[in-house]
């Protein structure tokens, strides 16, 4: 959050001191003025929140009993916004249930009223030591995160390292490149980036997806077509080759392409000339190529749908982005990336993810690789509200295989069976959470706690005793 600052930052720090008794807040703010903190102080809850962003606090002292928007609310309102920010509660008596809601609503400390100005001088210290602490951790953070990424690729895993120490040259460089990855792995990413770095960066990078057309209006889109050529349409039309004149053309799923374009393909990418459809004319254009391909190239080759000659035009360079399973250390960096990334468009500040979440992100296989985690933390991002992100917060797919469920023989078993084995046996990954078990199976934690009320009260040996009986044989 931008701040501005009127006058030279104070050496130790501001507080905020927020009290509706006036002799109170008076007392707090010379203390802590002759502490050499910058003070100011509000009546309540409400005129505290007016306070933060002109002043920017690092530290709020406020009373929990106030008319109005009292302490707590007042709390839940600022660690809403901002998130950094050391909240101390004082109460008028030992009010021990108040302060421990506080304290668990994310109060750094309490303190009781009357207040001893030791003890206040020592915990605001400590507090306004922790907060630069945090700042600074933060700021580490972001430089770490600038040291493992090029622009928006980011990668901290050996594998993901060596590609991106491989961005400078290869950016720089006018060869052909070929990318190849599973789905989601940053392809587009990757060609996008070496073409912002490049010194083609000014001219236009184009797309053609070669798997979503069929082979005239690809040849069409590719290479153009005069007047005529083709059935449906009228005129001459450029190609991407032509548009793409002094940039980057990106040739999305390469495989795709049928037999007779690779010719022409290659015709091109060692000529750099080629014709319109229909055309007579020799065009000449300088356009850098970067294919990309989550089909493994030789097998096509090896099958007869992808010509050698090609490939190895292609290939001249190639980086091969691992699946994400492979590099497990860039789950965690990513993971931050995009928390910082959608936290920012949502105006949330997190400070990282809880053990339990982060158990989750590492103990998944991340099958839909980044954009699979991306969607997932972009999910977490909408749902948490603290300033970790919880396990709750994430898909509930995200995880590690769920266990016990090869137990159950689904022919022949009825519903009930197979639903109280599933309720069950999610109960024992979870460790007993109702809540966590009724995320996974995707039911209501009241349905999940009625079953249990009928599995503890059915009598265990009989399984598969009818759960409604014939009214014949109720009695009456
Ligand atoms: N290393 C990375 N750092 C930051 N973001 C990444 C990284 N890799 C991928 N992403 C993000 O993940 C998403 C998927 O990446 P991208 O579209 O480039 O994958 P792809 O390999 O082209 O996938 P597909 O084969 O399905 O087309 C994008 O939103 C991209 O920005
Ligand atoms: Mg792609």
């Amino acid at each position: 959050m931008a701040r501005v600052l009127h006058d030279p930052p104070p050496m130790k720090g501001r507080v905020l001191v927020v009290d509706d008794d006036a002799d109170a807040r008076e007392a707090l703010s010379e203390a802590l003025r002759e502490g050499g903190y910058a003070v100011e102080t509000a009546a309540d809850g409400f005129k505290g929140l007016g306070k933060l962003p002109d002043f920017g606090p690092d530290l709020v002292l406020t009373d929990l009993k106030m008319p109005g928007m009292d302490g707590l609310e007042f709390l839940r309102k600022i660690h809403s916004g901002r998130s950094d920010l050391a909240v101390i509660v004082t109460t008028a008596f030992a009010d021990v249930e108040t302060a421990v809601t506080a304290l668990k609503e994310g109060a750094a400390d309490y303190l009781t009223k009357p207040l001893d100005l030791t003890v206040l001088s020592v915990v605001v210290a400590r507090e306004m030591d922790r907060v630069r602490l945090r700042r600074e951790a933060g700021a580490l953070r972001a430089r770490l995160a600038e040291r493992y990424s090029f622009s928006n690729l980011v990668g901290s895993s050996p594998g993901m390292q060596s590609v991106l120490k491989l961005l400078p040259q290869v950016a720089a460089s006018k060869a052909s490149l070929l990318i190849t990855g599973e789905p989601g792995t940053g392809k587009e990413l990757l060609a996008t980036t070496i073409h912002e770095h490049s010194p083609r960066a000014k001219q236009p990078f184009l797309k053609l997806h070669c798997a979503a057309l069929a082979e005239p209006l690809l040849e069409s889109e590719l290479f153009g077509h005069e007047s005529g050529a083709l059935p449906a349409s009228l005129g001459r039309r450029e190609g991407r080759l032509q548009q793409a004149d002094g940039g980057t053309l990106f040739l999305d799923e390469i495989f795709a392409i049928p037999p007779a374009l690779q010719v022409r393909l290659l015709r091109f990418l060692r000529e750099h000339a080629f014709q319109r459809m229909g055309g007579e004319e020799t065009l000449h254009v300088d356009v850098r190529v970067i294919a990309a391909s989550d089909h493994d190239l030789r097998e096509e080759i090896a099958r007869g749908s992808f010509r050698e000659d090609l490939f190895y035009q292609l290939n001249v360079v190639n980086i091969d982005l691992p699946p994400l399973r492979a590099r497990p250390s860039d789950i965690l960096t990513l993971a931050m990336h995009f928390l910082r990334k959608y936290g920012s468009e949502d105006g949330k500040t997190f400070e990282g993810f809880s053990d339990q979440a982060l158990e989750r992100l590492a103990g998944y296989e991340w099958p839909g690789n980044v954009r699979e985690l991306e969607n997932a933390i972009a999910h977490a991002v909408v749902l948490a509200s603290g300033p970790r992100v919880t396990a709750m917060d994430l898909p509930p797919s995200v995880g590690p295989a769920p266990v016990g469920t090869a137990a159950v023989r689904i022919p022949g078993s009825k519903m009930e069976d197979i639903e109280r084995h599933a309720i069950l046996s999610t109960l024992e990954a979870t460790r007993g959470s109702t809540t966590k078990a009724a995320e996974m199976l995707g039911m209501s934690v009241r349905t999940i706690q009625y079953r249990l009320q009928q599995y503890h009260s059915a009598p265990k040996n009989e399984p598969h005793l009818p759960a409604v009986l014939p009214s014949s044989v109720t009695s009456g």
